[in-house]
């Protein structure tokens, strides 16, 4: 959790195979530096030992409500009273039922109740259980009462049916956390639409150009937005990144596809961010067969694209941020700074592919964010270290 303190943070267990996964989930909350505290139902404990989790989170588990463990009941309530965020996962049908109707009889449900911090609930289950239009009313009566509830995933169940009903993996719902925990919100109310990834180009039904663009950096900024508070769209090439929690994504193939999603969205945005790498030039003919070879060598004719990014400059409101990317392998400031003018954006982040730790596919980033007023260069970070740094420097105000 990049650039964010130490946080309090409730799991509580319940009953389902998928408890093992939550193993993961703690040990990783742990490693960020948070305080972990574990909660299980006697369900849980059928599937994963108390001490698997004692042990992962440096604290006694929190079990049976008459237990008389430690003091036990106090603690539990002092526990809920300094929670940053209490996350239920897996979150069975019957534990759903129960905090859904404000059911308290165990210490898991007790400390539920009693919390007053950002909840999130994972459901898991089997697919029947979870259609079923009980849960379906429980899990909206959740949502009502203002938790927050993850998608379950599709695929094979431990029950041995296939669909909905499994749990997403430990780092989706560590990325589902970061959005709930208490942070600065300076985009609450903000709009804020953001390109990523590659474009293609098809020149036949099997063949089409492309780009190196891992979307990494623009579903960091995604991210980064939506636990800044704001409503974030996502526009998206195809990259192998998973949507992250609480983003509308609109996904895209071609440049002109980019195009027509970027600027319908952008119609009531407070910012735009152009990361994604959108082809400059397309096929100026499709085939609509696959192309044969001959012995002769072979030439395609490109047309270029719409530039998205001058096009928002041109069309830009007063309210609206512009931010562009400049991708550059010489030249870097002045090429930007050109991209800066020629696009009419706020700003540019540009980038050196050159540099050992920037560019494509990897985890870091080394930027420097360019406006009509001064340079900033970021130093070396992570890719969502620099994306938290773009945003306050770009986005927020005072
Ligand atoms: N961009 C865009 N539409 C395009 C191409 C690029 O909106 N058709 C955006 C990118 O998302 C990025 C910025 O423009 O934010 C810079 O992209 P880049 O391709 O590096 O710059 P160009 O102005 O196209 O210049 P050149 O290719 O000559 O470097």
């Amino acid at each position: 959790m990049a650039g964010s303190n130490k946080k309090n943070i409730l799991v509580g267990v319940s009953g389902g195979i998928a408890a093992y996964k939550i193993c993961t989930l703690v040990s990783s909350l742990k490693k960020d530096g948070h305080d972990v505290h574990v909660l299980m139902t006697k369900e849980a404990e059928e599937f994963v030992g108390p001490l698997t989790f004692q042990t992962l989170s440096g604290h006694p588990v929190i079990r049976n409500m008459f237990s008389l463990q430690d003091g036990a009941e106090v603690h539990h309530i002092a526990l809920a009273a300094k929670a940053d965020a209490f996350v239920i996962a897996p979150a069975s049908a019957n534990t759903i039922a129960k905090i859904a109707h404000g059911i308290a009889d165990d210490m898991l449900t007790t400390t539920f109740l009693a919390a007053t911090c950002p909840k999130l609930i994972v459901p898991a289950m089997n697919t029947h259980m979870l259609e079923n239009p009980v849960t379906q009313d429980n899990i909206a009566l959740c949502r009502k009462y203002g938790m927050y509830v993850m998608e379950s995933a599709s695929g094979y169940l431990a029950c041995g049916d296939t669909g909905s009903g499994r749990m997403p993996e430990a780092h989706q719902i560590k990325d589902a956390l970061e959005s709930i925990l208490e942070s600065e919100r300076y985009l609450a109310g903000k709009k804020v639409v953001v390109s990523a990834g590659p474009t293609q180009e098809a020149v036949d039904p099997v063949r089409y150009i492309t780009n190196h663009s891992s979307g990494k950096m623009g579903y960091a900024l995604a991210r980064a937005a939506r636990n800044a508070g704001a409503h974030v769209v996502l526009v998206s090439g195809k990259t192998a990144l998973e949507a992250p929690f609480g983003i509308d994504m609109i996904h895209i193939t071609s440049a002109q596809d980019m195009a027509d999603a970027v600027l319908r969205e952008s119609a009531d945005a407070d910012a735009v961010i152009m990361a994604a790498a959108v082809a400059d030039y397309t096929p100026k003919e499709t085939a609509d067969h696959k192309l044969k070879k001959s012995d002769n060598d072979m030439y395609i004719e490109l047309k270029r694209t719409t530039d998205i990014l001058k096009m928002l400059g041109e069309r830009k409101q007063p309210h609206q941020k512009l931010i562009g990317f400049a991708m550059e392998t010489e030249d870097l400031l002045a090429n930007a700074a050109g991209k800066l003018e020629k696009k009419n954006a706020d700003f540019i982040v540009a980038n050196s592919i050159a540099e050992a730790g920037a560019g494509f596919g990897v985890d870091t980033n080394r930027v420097t964010i360019l406006s009509r007023e001064e340079e900033k260069d970021l130093g070396l970070l992570s890719k969502d270290e620099t994306a938290e740094k773009i945003l306050e420097y770009c986005l927020k105000e005072g």
